[in-house]
């Protein structure tokens, strides 16, 4: 999957104008966080995958460190990213290796899109509010009508329901509330014709 991941997701027409859009809204976000009086310079991206925001990291004048449980998705960013040295490490997101306040900000992206288990979730933000010292950007799916119209053919016409997370903002506060997360702000990348938010969370101790 680490040699397809990219082809088939950001390099056709529409991955590429779906990408863009999403690294503007992430670039967005970063801003956010800089207008707030915040420092930005040290970033967690888990689980980093491809590395797909780290060009963009890089050219915001962020150091980034990626993290992933696959070391084959690591390695496919030694490829294509222009600083080699970005530091890697294999590890779950439920457990990361790093002291507490490693990292300005923490980074969950295109992960809990995913269907991940609330147990799961519960350690996996209290990881990310460990190792940052004052925010988390997180991507999740939301309840819209869009869901309800894919959970409608996949019920009905696959014969599957899906299997994902869909929060609701309350939903999502309470959660990160749980492991010390304030929730901030809620950006849509792709505009309203999606139900994929990035959520803006601040580290409360
Ligand atoms: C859909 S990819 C997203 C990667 C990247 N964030 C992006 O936006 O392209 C999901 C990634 O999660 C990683 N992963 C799955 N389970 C994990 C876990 N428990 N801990 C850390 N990474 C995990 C996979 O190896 C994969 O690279």
């Amino acid at each position: 999957m680490a040699q397809t991941y990219d082809a088939k997701r950001f390099q056709t027409k529409r991955g590429q104008i779906l990408n863009r859009s999403y690294l503007t809204a992430l670039t967005g976000v970063l801003n956010v966080i800089r207008q707030s009086g915040s420092v930005v310079e040290s970033l967690l991206d888990i689980p980093c995958g491809t590395g797909r925001i780290f060009e963009t990291l890089l050219s915001k004048g962020v150091r980034p460190v990626g993290a992933d449980i696959s070391l084959e998705m690591m390695k496919a960013s030694r490829e294509k990213v222009s600083d080699n040295h970005i530091p890697l490490v294999q590890c779950d997101a439920t457990a990361i290796p790093f002291k507490d306040g490693s990292f300005d900000v923490v980074t969950c992206l295109r992960f809990l899109t995913m269907y991940v288990p609330p147990e799961v979730r519960h350690l996996i933000f209290k990881e990310m509010g460990r190792v940052s010292r004052g925010w988390v950007i997180i991507e999740c799916r939301h309840n819209s009508r869009w869901s309800d119209i894919w959970y409608w053919i996949a019920t009905r016409i696959f014969g599957k329901p899906p299997v994902i997370n869909y929060f609701s903002r309350d939903e999502i506060k309470q959660e990160l509330q749980q492991a010390g997360i304030e929730l901030f702000r809620i950006f849509e990348p792709y505009g309203l014709f999606s139900n994929k938010w990035l959520i803006l969370g601040k580290i409360i101790r």
